[in-house]
């Protein structure tokens, strides 16, 4: 089944709506799957992270000292409550929360000793200039942790998820979304996936860089 269309600027129209609730519906039901992974980018050694579609920074209080941490969002109004956030609770592991498209990442090349997409991939316009750009901007030997809700063909929860595609861009995000969308992207290995909490509805994807990606580097033929 072809994934839905998602345009930038309904995109940005769902979560100016979201922005006011988010931490109270879909963060809080997310928490444990994001803390999960902020726990093991808390193992790596200093260095810097970037987290991709940040949102309102519901993750960035749990990051450890030794990390440095930036955040880019789409969202004007989810980023206003990220530095509220990090004013409010004097995150001094917070470099930097800057507004950016994924697909379209204003840094140099491996830039970063790891970048983190949570809940993101299902919500961008075009996942796959997103992974390459998550390869681009990570270092050689540097991890990339995608986590997030893919969707299954079968079951009862696959058909709960095609009914449910038709309201993509009200939802703000894909209910249908094959692991695949993410996979072979050149310079990236998979080293991990687990399936979290709650109900295994997300699974937690950790890569690995491997050599050098260029800016617009695509998928691996399969
Ligand atoms: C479901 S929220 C996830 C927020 C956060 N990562 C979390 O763990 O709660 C998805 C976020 O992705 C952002 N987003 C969507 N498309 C984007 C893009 N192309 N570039 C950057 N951020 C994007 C949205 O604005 C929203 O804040």
């Amino acid at each position: 089944m072809r994934i839905a269309e998602m345009r930038e600027a309904n995109v940005r129209r769902a979560y100016a709506r979201w922005a006011g609730s988010y931490d109270m519906t879909f963060g809080r039901f997310a928490e444990s799957s994001r803390m999960a992974a902020v726990a093991q980018l808390n193992l790596l050694p200093p260095g810097r992270v970037l987290e991709v579609g940040v949102g309102t920074g519901m993750s960035l209080p749990f990051y450890q000292p030794h990390l440095k941490v930036t955040g880019i969002d789409l969202s004007p109004e989810m980023l206003a409550k990220a530095r509220a956030r990090v004013a409010r609770d004097k995150l001094s592991q917070v470099e930097a929360i800057l507004e950016m498209d994924a697909a379209h990442l204003d840094f140099p090349d491996a830039s970063f000793d790891a970048v983190a997409a949570m809940y993101v991939m299902t919500v961008v316009p075009d996942p796959a200039a997103v992974m390459a750009e998550l390869a681009r901007v990570c270092k050689p030997g540097g991890v990339v942790m995608v986590v997030n809700h893919f969707s299954q063909d079968h079951g009862l929860r696959g058909a709960v998820e095609k009914g449910m595609s038709r309201f993509s861009e009200r939802l703000g995000w894909r209910p249908v979304f094959p692991v695949a969308t993410v996979m072979g992207q050149m310079g990236l290995v998979l080293e991990e996936g687990v399936k979290l909490k709650p109900f295994g509805l997300f699974t937690l994807l950790r890569f690995r860089r491997s050599g050098p990606v260029a800016r617009g580097q695509g998928l691996l033929d399969s």
